[in-house]
């Protein structure tokens, strides 16, 4: 399992821009430009709303839907709640400062409280000078509102009045996979707001949310009765709820999937930088297999503990899945990828099949990726072997491993860390 068969190097990103959207504007006929540009080639610039073939709601139906919400009616079956702006003010105590959870390119989120069920719920309210709009808004709420799995956040309800556009979902107290993993805010970006009362996500933790996040894909790609591209997949829209349960959450651009003879839904290139398939990047053919390669650079941010784009790193590094090619070839240098932050603390084998499951789904050949289905089962598996430090050695690129526990614990950290750092 040492060697993967990854074709070509994936070029590494100038800027970071994770809270925008990528849109690349009009990239469909670049099909030439497959071997020279990947990530490269994308613009990353404010996104731009633009009028989409097979969106889960097309325009004219987007339209349709949004006089119905402004006229405060639900808009398909699902049991969404309607809201009215005051009801979410006083849930919110009117935005309080103390209540912020988090902001994103839709907005700012609360933490709010419903008083007539006893509800926590977390509030997002559409900043109208953000990036992202009220057809993202739609969508979501059309989305969530035929989608129900307990890998996807639950939408609760929604505020369309006037101008005021609020989405009210579930509260998920352990917020997002990239608070975890990075243990800072995602609203800022940087490292100077390291959240509280967050420890290290261990080996475990982390195959239990990946498995999670791949259960709430494959409600999406093959459990809907119109199957669903997700788009977005990304540590900051994996959330996690009590025992770190995963739900994936924001839904604004999903697409409804190809079907019959149809290979693609032809699109804008939406998306978030360093996440977005090279392929649909290039050409501007969106596949179900645009969300595997997502995935599979979140696996890698699991195991490794590193951003898909970093800009403080340098060179081939700043693009992780550019950084993981190379040592994909080579099983001796595995162990450089697993998360320092672990302090060695992993299963060999588990940290071997985890890659090998990332490596396939980051190939550059769309059609080469696994289906989702055969991801869910082997990170069902991965999550279903527990590791145990106290049985288990202790993994660490320079030191002999011995089964005293605590004594190599600190010294793996540290040895690893130094190591990697050099
Ligand atoms: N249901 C929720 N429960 C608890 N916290 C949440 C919930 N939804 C969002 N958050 C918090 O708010 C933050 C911002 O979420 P939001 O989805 O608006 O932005 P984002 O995912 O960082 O970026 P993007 O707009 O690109 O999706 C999240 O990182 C998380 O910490
Ligand atoms: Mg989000």
């Amino acid at each position: 399992m040492g060697c993967f068969p990854c074709s070509g190097e994936s070029s590494s990103s100038k800027k970071q821009e994770r809270k925008r959207k990528v849109n690349s504007s009009d990239n469909r006929n670049r099909r030439d430009d497959r071997e020279k540009t990947q990530a490269d080639t994308l613009k990353v610039s404010p996104p731009k709303f633009v009028k989409e073939d097979h969106a889960v709601v097309n325009q004219s139906a987007a339209e349709v839907a949004s006089r119905q919400l402004d006229d405060d009616k639900v808009p398909c079956n699902g049991d969404a709640r309607t809201f009215k702006f005051i009801e979410l003010v006083d849930a919110t105590q009117n935005f309080k400062p103390e209540n912020f959870l988090g902001a994103g390119g839709f907005g700012k989120v609360y933490k709010g409280h419903l008083p007539d069920t006893g509800e926590i719920v977390a509030v997002k309210q559409l900043d109208h000078n953000g990036c992202q709009g009220v057809r993202e808004f739609l969508i979501e709420v059309l989305t969530l509102n035929m989608a129900k799995h307990p890998n996807l956040v639950k939408l609760i309800g929604y505020c369309a009045e006037g101008d005021q556009r609020l989405l009210v979902y579930e509260y998920m107290p352990l917020g997002s996979l990239e608070d975890h993993l990075y243990g800072m805010s995602s609203s800022t970006g940087d490292n100077t707001d390291p959240r509280p009362n967050r420890k290290t996500l261990d080996w475990n933790t982390r195959m239990q949310i990946a498995a999670g996040a791949a259960r709430g894909l494959e409600y999406l790609h093959d459990q809907m009765s119109k199957p669903i591209i997700y788009r977005d997949l990304k540590c900051s829209n994996i959330l996690l709820g009590e025992g770190y349960h995963t739900k994936l959450s924001d839904f604004g651009l999903a697409k409804v999937g190809p079907s019959g003879d149809e290979t693609h839904v032809s699109t804008r290139v939406m998306g978030t930088y360093g996440y977005c398939a090279p392929d649909y990047a290039m050409t501007g053919q969106l596949t179900f297999k645009s969300d595997i390669y997502s995935f599979g650079v979140v696996l890698l941010e699991i195991i490794t503990g590193r951003r898909a784009i970093d800009n403080r790193r340098t060179g081939s590094e700043i693009n992780l899945v550019a950084w993981a090619r190379p040592l994909f070839k080579d099983r001796k240098k595995f162990h450089q990828m697993a998360d320092p932050a672990l302090g060695g603390q992993y299963p060999v084998r588990g940290l071997y099949q985890a890659l090998a499951i990332a490596a396939m789904c980051v190939q550059e050949q769309p059609n080469m990726r696994p289906l989702i289905a055969d991801i869910v089962t082997a990170l069902n598996y991965l999550a279903s072997q527990k590791y145990d430090p106290n049985i288990d050695p202790i993994h660490c690129p320079n030191i002999k491993s011995k089964r005293d526990g605590e004594q190599k614990r600190g010294m793996g950290k540290d040895n690893e860390r130094t190591k990697l750092e050099d």
